[in-house]
């Protein structure tokens, strides 16, 4: 099973990263083949609207640091996608990347009963926010995945976790590693 995990944070070794490593550690114990890629090192820029991806061009025609991100993606079993709450979204990084996953839609996507021109990846979504109160921004892991699904990541979960800040490694709580680990058994195990 091949993992391809992206870090939406540019804190690299804290709470979302910490809990997506995790993920990825355990999955490589049980035999997966795990990459990782941190976007907040990476140079690439937004969708740019051209509609390349829908007019003939099977890839998203920007050459830039996200092409290799892309077509890992494209050769996954499962990808992981992780970021802290930024405004009550994800972050721009991981959000420049969701963008750019618009050229793996095929051009007749709006009828097409089978829109993507993925294979069925699995999704892991990994959210941290500061905020305490889980009501709060429980948005974002649904309207994501609304759009996932439509690419092919036809089986999600969530891990989720509220009220950490800006701190350190040791604030992710131990029952939520817990879950990343579970997850990680679940699907590589
Ligand atoms: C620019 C910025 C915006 C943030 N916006 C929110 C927010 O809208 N809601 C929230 O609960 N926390 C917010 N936070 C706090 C982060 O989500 C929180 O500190 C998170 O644990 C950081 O995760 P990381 O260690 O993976 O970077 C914000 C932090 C920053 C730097």
């Amino acid at each position: 099973m091949k993992i391809v995990t992206l870090l939406g944070s540019p804190r690299l070794k804290k709470n979302s990263a910490t809990i997506a490593n995790r993920f990825t550690e355990t999955a490589a114990a049980l035999g997966a083949e795990t990459r990782t890629f941190e976007l907040n090192q990476l140079a690439y820029r937004g969708c740019q609207g051209c509609y390349a991806c829908k007019k003939g061009h099977e890839q998203c025609v920007l050459q830039d640091d996200l092409t290799e991100v892309l077509s890992a993606v494209q050769e996954a079993d499962a990808v992981v996608l992780a970021s802290p709450v930024y405004y009550g979204d994800v972050t721009a990084q991981l959000k420049g990347f969701i963008d750019r996953c618009y050229s793996y839609l095929k051009p007749d996507y709006l009828t097409n009963p089978q829109p993507s021109r993925l294979s069925p990846k699995k999704l892991v979504f990994v959210l941290v926010q500061g905020h305490p109160d889980e009501a709060l921004f429980a948005d974002i892991f649904p309207r994501y995945d609304g759009f996932m699904k439509w690419m092919g990541f036809t089986d999600s979960r969530l891990i989720r976790t509220c009220g950490i800040g800006p701190a350190s490694v040791d604030a992710v709580p131990e029952e939520v590693l817990r879950q990343a680990e579970e997850a990680a058994r679940a699907l590589a195990g």
